[in-house]
């Protein structure tokens, strides 16, 4: 097999997806997206504000409340979100590479996690869509009662540049299959693969104004989407700071239903009894999958400390022998940061930890070449209190503590305003569910990590979030529940 490097994608400028058309914003703005490995600007795009989110909101509207979508049979929808996972199946070459080029991640990674991902998504709610439905009730006295589980209407969606791909599958896989329409905005770093998954679902036949696409920034479009008094449910992923502007937006509006995924500090945490070489080669992926720009990222790795030279050692031969480089190049482990400004915010939180009295025990800077290049850090003597072990950092920068007892651990864990993931490390199953039970976390992982599935509920405890995605779980994101009573005498 060849590993050469392959070529990127021949781009043009792009327009955004309001009820089937391909159009220019109002204002006739556009704005760059930039390839991260290099700099350069890749294409135009159109930039959607308050007046195009308004035309898009309308169209949904429309499409909800008397379109083709309130009138079709869900297991039409179910077959069309099918065909969709089929047309990006047969684009995947060329949708991994737009993701690389855009995003920054490994080629290899596009390909062998975010694209299929992605389908197995779309596939796992188009099985849903008919498979919707509320229960009769055993009520008491002479009626006939049931529930009905409904679309919630027109849903905004607004996603970050991590997993742009998986993000949108993830927002509009249960959206579409429970018979919402749909208003999304990608990260203004990373819109280029959402517009062409817009575009496939055009081609295999979602009628208009079904999904809209409203490439733009934050505070303009997302902000327009959170505030809009139609749309009646917004999901979110990205930060917590703006979590709470969203939240707040829709209290100010209409109560619109909210879900937030956002921010965590996961705790990674090895015991002593376990196979120590496997937990370092996993502590390196929790961290370092994706350039540390992972919400769930395994970024406070506690090492009981006995065991914590050796898992030390292999950690950091681990970050030594990462290939850093053109992310289009198959060999390459690690590509640049997403954006100038998240590699900035990654070079002050290495400059926190070195004035904070954290030991840097390798990397600790940025890579000289163009783009957004940052060497797999590693920090160790971390203590609970600085701030690389109480922030997110989004970046390649892994923090090892160390720790004597389970009940310390656990406290020293649970002592964080987030609660995403967590995972243990130990042979001994007895420990690992009791972590399991005692960790305050949306997903806890025993003896592996980063295990995604769309059959797994995914979300957060305290401030990481409001809500599960994926599953079962994110279908009640997108129904409401009506109850129906008929009295049966005279
Ligand atoms: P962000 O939260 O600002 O951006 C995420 C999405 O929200 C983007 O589509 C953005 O355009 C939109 N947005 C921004 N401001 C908005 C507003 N006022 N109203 C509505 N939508 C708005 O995140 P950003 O600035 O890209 O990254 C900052 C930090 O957030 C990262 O360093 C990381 O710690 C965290 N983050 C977490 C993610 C996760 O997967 N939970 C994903 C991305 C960022
Ligand atoms: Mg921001």
């Amino acid at each position: 097999m060849t590993t050469a490097t392959i070529a990127p994608p021949k781009i043009t400028d792009k327009k955004m997806l309001i009820d089937g058309c391909w159009i220019d914003s109002a204002s006739g703005k556009t704005f760059e997206t930039i390839n991260p490995a290099t700099g350069d600007t890749i294409c135009h795009v159109a930039e959607a504000d308050k007046s195009d989110v308004d035309m898009a909101v309308a169209a949904a509207r429309r499409a909800f409340d008397s379109g083709p979508w309130s009138k079709m049979n869900p297991a039409d929808r179910g077959r069309l979100l099918y065909k969709l996972a089929d047309a990006i199946e047969a684009d995947a070459d060329n949708l991994a590479a737009l993701e690389t080029l855009d995003n920054g991640k490994p080629i290899r990674d596009s390909k062998a996690v975010d694209v299929p991902l992605t389908i197995a998504c779309y596939r796992y709610y188009a099985g849903w869509a008919d498979k919707i439905h509320g229960k009769v009730l055993p009520i008491s006295g002479d009626f006939h009662a049931y529930t009905r589980h409904e679309p919630v209407g027109v849903v905004g969606q607004i996603i970050p540049w991590n997993f742009p791909l998986l993000m949108q599958s993830w927002k509009w896989g249960p959206a579409l299959a429970a018979g919402c329409t749909v208003v999304l905005k990608p990260a203004e770093q990373t819109p280029l693969t959402a517009l062409r998954v817009a575009e496939l679902a055009m081609e295999v036949g979602f009628p208009e104004g079904v999904v809209n696409v409203v490439p733009g920034f934050g505070p303009s479009a997302g902000g327009a989407i959170a505030a809009h008094p139609d749309v009646d449910k917004v999901a979110f992923t990205g930060s917590t700071e703006v979590g709470k502007l969203i939240m707040k937006a829709a209290a100010e509006t209409n109560l619109k239903r909210v879900t937030l995924e956002l921010g965590g500090k996961s705790p990674n945490i090895i015991f002593a009894d376990a196979d120590v070489e496997k937990a370092a080669q996993f502590a390196h992926f929790a961290l370092f999958f994706n350039m540390g720009q992972c919400c769930c990222a395994g970024s406070r790795l506690y090492v009981e400390e006995r065991i914590h030279d050796e898992a030390l050692d292999h950690i950091t031969r681990l970050a030594e022998k990462a290939r850093v480089g053109d992310p289009l190049d198959p060999e390459t482990t690690q590509g640049p940061q997403v954006s100038e400004e998240q590699y900035n915010t990654i070079l002050g939180y290495i400059d926190a930890g070195k004035k904070g009295g954290a030991t840097c025990v390798t990397g600790g800077g940025k890579i000289d070449r163009p783009g957004y290049f940052v060497q797999p850090t590693v920090f160790d003597d971390v203590q609970d209190d600085m701030k690389i072990a109480r922030e997110e950092i989004f970046g390649p920068v892994l923090s090892v503590l160390k720790f004597r007892d389970v009940d310390e651990v656990i406290r020293r864990a649970n002592d964080t305003m987030y609660g995403l993931a967590a995972a243990v490390w130990t042979k001994d199953i007895t420990k690992a569910n009791l972590l399991a039970r005692r960790l305050r976390a949306g997903t806890v992982w025993i003896n592996c990590y980063n295990v995604f599935d769309a059959t797994v509920p995914f979300g957060g405890f305290k401030m990481s979030g409001l809500g599960r995605e994926l599953g079962e779980y994110a279908l009640s994101n997108y129904t409401e529940v009506k109850s129906v009573v008929t009295a049966l005498g005279a």
